[in-house]
């Protein structure tokens, strides 16, 4: 299995795969936006023989205001691996490959609205969360800090980008 950047090429293998994924079209939508707005900051794709994508993860940059200052945030969404090829560690090295490009790059954190259990395994958790306004609350929506302290213990606010349609003053939706 290779990982490598995505590529527009890719959008339209890449929609039919979250929409399977998912059953929703909500996140190959969101995939196209995010690509138009030139907002993919990390896009991998796994695939076999170069051209049967198995699975894609994208982060977007987040806007996290910290006190008067901003992290460099990114948000983990969508992931997803084709349903024929899950629980087969295609997701997890799709995660891992994305954190580790996350830090080569110098990305201060990782937000994730997900499955609880699974992005523990990477290290995600709700509390560098707790002192932030954000759209979502509980369990489901975690962070990992790329820098240490880049959350934990500090107040501010999260605003998705336009994308994700996530109104910036809405009250937040319990998660998880
Ligand atoms: C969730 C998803 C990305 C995981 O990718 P994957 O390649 O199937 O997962 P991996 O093989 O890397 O990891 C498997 C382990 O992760 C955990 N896991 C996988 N899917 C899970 C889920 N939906 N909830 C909780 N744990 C999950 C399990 O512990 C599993 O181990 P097991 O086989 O011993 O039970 C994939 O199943 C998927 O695309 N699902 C549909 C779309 C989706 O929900 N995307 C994530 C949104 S947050």
């Amino acid at each position: 299995m290779d990982i490598k950047p995505a590529t527009e090429a890719d959008l339209p293998a890449l929609i039919r795969l979250h929409d399977s994924a998912f059953g929703t079209v909500f996140e190959g939508r969101l995939v196209a936006d995010l690509m138009a707005a030139d907002l993919a900051a990390i896009s991998l794709v796994a695939s076999v023989e170069g051209d049967v994508i198995l699975g894609h993860i994208l982060f977007s940059p987040l806007l996290v205001e910290v006190g008067c200052d901003t992290a460099l945030a990114l948000a983990l969404a969508p992931l997803a691996v084709a349903p024929a090829h899950q629980r087969q560690g295609v997701g997890s090295a799709l995660v891992a490959a994305g954190l580790d490009e996350a830090r080569r790059q110098g990305w201060d954190c990782a937000v994730v609205l997900g499955h609880p259990e699974y992005y523990r395994h990477f290290g995600f958790a709700p509390e560098p969360l707790q002192g932030f306004q954000a759209p979502f609350e509980g369990p489901a929506f975690m962070a990992l800090e790329l820098r240490q302290s880049a959350l934990s213990g500090r107040k501010g606010r999260i605003i998705y980008p336009e994308p994700f349609g996530i109104p910036a003053h809405a009250d937040p939706v319990p998660a998880g």
